[in-house]
């Protein structure tokens, strides 16, 4: 099967009252280790890169990677999607390499840094859902800003500093016109996140209630959606590292979420932490050892793992053969 556009993949979750996992990508053996996890759960899959790993692969490895997995998985309805875009023309380079979904991150300036202006976030999203939709590609909008810095994208902020105004955001998708829409409630990128397990006062799921009850039929986004498992943290420091404690989303809140109207939720430290976790166990226990499949063969297959986890949780698995794919071309007359 082609690559799928995210708006069908979304529209498929809301139907079925489920969550899809969107996991960030930068090399191969991360591409096999979720289509692999997707082939042992079933499961529909978001794949993402965000521009650091578009710049890392030079684009056109990993766009090719993601069409290797379109063959060896042909069952797998498989999203390409840009993850915090941070200008039309990033936007638009995307669309061009054949990316099914991007992320158009207005709520920061192009610098990635700053948080912008509503005026300037409204105008720039809705050039690139009129750019996207005439190719059935979907659009990814954030209203607020989320905490934390991730491949040099984002305000540095905790995540409180910006919350979505729910009023806004009901602004913003009418103005618009995306497809799915992050909202920040006090997630951030990363492994700090909280510094303690969140309660409703440093993890806001009451606002993403209140978004949901006034836009009851957009698929929102949750960034930052790591659950930071202390199991991780721990083997990665049982062989020679030093993160310090930290606590990320915990899952049943994710689950909450999705009964409240969140269909795609973006996960990647959890699978650099059980990548790291991995090969540094195999460098820590032998040594000797220099061939990379030593040490990338274990790091797969503890990202597959680790990824394949949250599919179950968020009710995606047993879903990848419930829908035949919608070509592009169909998906743009339906805008
Ligand atoms: P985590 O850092 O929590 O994995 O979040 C990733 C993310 O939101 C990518 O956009």
């Amino acid at each position: 099967m082609p690559l799928v556009s995210m708006r069908q993949l979304l529209d498929e979750a809301a139907k079925g009252g489920y969550g899809v996992g969107a996991f960030n990508v930068n090399d191969m053996e991360q591409i096999q280790a979720i289509m692999e996890a997707a082939r042992e759960t079933k499961s529909p899959v978001i794949v993402q890169a965000s521009r650091g790993a578009r710049q890392y692969s030079q684009d056109n490895f990993l766009y090719h990677l993601m069409l290797a997995a379109t063959e060896l998985y042909p069952e797998i309805p498989t999203v390409l999607h840009l993850d915090h875009g941070n200008s039309v023309e990033t936007c638009k380079t995307a669309i061009d390499m054949g990316f099914t979904s991007v992320m158009m991150d207005g709520s920061l300036n192009p610098d990635g840094k700053t948080p912008s202006t509503f005026e300037y976030n409204v105008d720039a999203t809705r050039q690139v859902v009129e750019m996207a939709h005439a190719k059935g590609i979907t659009v990814e909008g954030e209203i607020g800003c989320l905490g934390g810095i991730e491949d040099g994208h984002g305000a540095g902020l905790d995540g409180l500093s910006h919350l979505t105004d729910p009023d806004q955001a009901v602004e913003f998708v009418k103005l618009t016109g995306l497809d799915a829409l992050a909202i920040a409630i006090g997630t951030s990128h990363g492994a700090y996140k909280f510094s303690s397990k969140p309660t409703g006062e440093t993890l806001k799921m009451a606002r993403l209630i209140e978004i949901h009850n006034k836009l009851p039929n957009v698929h929102l986004v949750m960034h930052g959606s790591s659950s930071v498992p202390k199991a991780l943290q721990d083997i990665i420091n049982q062989y020679g590292g030093k993160l310090k404690p930290t606590w990320g989303v915990p899952v049943e809140e994710i689950q909450l979420g999705i009964k409240n109207g969140v269909r795609k939720i973006n996960v990647d430290t959890d699978n650099r932490l059980a990548i790291t976790g991995a090969i540094r166990k195999v460098f820590w226990e032998t040594p000797e050892k220099f061939d990379p499949r030593d040490y990338l063969t274990p790091a797969r297959e503890a990202f597959t793992t680790v990824g394949a986890a949250p599919m179950t949780q968020f009710g995606q698995a047993g879903h990848a053969g419930d829908y035949a794919p919608i070509p592009l071309e169909e998906m743009a007359r339906r805008y």
